[in-house]
Formats: structure tokens, C-alpha cells, sequence
């Protein structure tokens, strides 16, 4: 019999949390497994394309992606996910967050990147990255080091979003 992965809760942003540097997992942390499990149940549930752990309040270098969440699962659970190299020629996605329910913007990212980490069995893994999987990546690992993408917008415009969400947020606490 199996049983669902319990899901966790998400935090939203201005939790101080999200602003934090994660550390780095343990080579063979013992409680990875079952928590990219669950990162990943609760990010198809949400529904989003990627989860960092920071957002379920667990400051370790996790992030569990799915691209493609439609169609059949195709999850990759990266464990120390690092940027090694990313390419001059930019390209701008529109971008939203977990983290900032309803929110979304333009974001100016490298257009390509290579990104190397450790998967569950211990391997080593690169990847070298376009289009969506790329600001896809880059977004979560961002979370890593506690960015938000209203942070590659400007003053303004992020401004805008997080008072937006501040005033959404209210209301929905209300309801
Ligand atoms: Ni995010």
C-alpha cells in the first residue's frame, strides 16, 4: 500500500525565511529522500514548475523541478545545485513564484546555463540549459541564496507586486 506524501506548507513572501541563505545538504542526509518526495507532492499540488526548500522552511540546497507537470511527471530533485557557467546573451521570461501567489513579471536572465548538482543516488549531474528549464533553474536557485525574481525587476515594478500581494494576501485572510 502506498500512502500520499504529507504536503507542506508553502511560505509567502514577506516571510524572513525566504530572505535567508540555505546551507548546504550533508552528503547522505538521511531525510533528503522523503523530503524532495514531499516538495515535489506539494509543488504538483499547488501547481508550480519548481520548489526551493527554503520556501517550505527548510534552508537546505534542495529544489525539485518539473517542467512539463501536465504531461507525465518528469521530476528532477537536484541536491546542491550550483551555476557553473551562463551565457552573455540574455533572454526575459515571464516569471511567477510560489512564494508570491498571483505575482508575475518579466525577468532578464542569462538565456543559457550549465548547472551541475548531486541527485538522490549520490551522482554527480550537469545539465546544460535553455529556454524554460533555464530561467527555471536560475529562479530556483536564486532561492538558495534568498532571491525572489522581483528582485531582478525594477524598484517600481517590485514595489507594485508586493504591495499588490500584501493587499491580496489581507483580503484573502479575511475570507
Ligand atoms: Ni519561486
Amino acid at each position: 500500500m502506498t500512502t500520499a506524501p504529507e504536503l507542506l506548507p508553502i511560505l509567502i513572501v514577506p516571510d524572513a525565511r525566504l530572505r535567508q541563505k540555505a546551507r548546504p545538504v550533508a552528503p547522505n542526509d538521511p531525510r533528503i529522500p522523503a523530503l524532495a518526495e514531499r516538495m515535489l507532492a506539494t509543488m504538483y499540488k499547488a501547481p508550480g514548475i519548481g520548489l526551493a526548500g527554503p520556501q517550505v522552511g527548510e534552508l537546505l540546497r534542495l529544489v525539485v523541478i518539473d517542467i512539463h507537470p501536465d504531461d507525465k511527471p518528469d521530476p528532477i530533485v537536484l541536491v546542491n545545485p550550483e551555476i557553473v557557467a551562463a551565457s552573455a546573451e540574455a533572454a526575459t521570461r515571464e516569471e511567477g513564484c510560489l512564494s508570491l501567489p498571483g505575482q508575475y513579471a518579466e525577468v532578464t536572465r542569462p538565456a543559457r546555463v550549465k548547472v551541475r548538482w548531486t541527485d538522490l543516488a549520490g551522482a554527480r549531474r550537469e545539465v546544460e540549459a535553455d529556454g524554460l528549464l533555464s530561467a527555471c533553474l536560475q529562479h530556483e536557485i536564486d532561492h538558495l541564496d534568498g532571491r525572489l525574481f522581483v528582485d531582478h525587476v525594477s524598484a517600481l515594478k517590485r514595489n507594485m507586486l508586493l504591495r499588490k500581494l500584501a493587499k491580496e494576501q489581507k483580503a484573502k485572510a479575511r475570507e
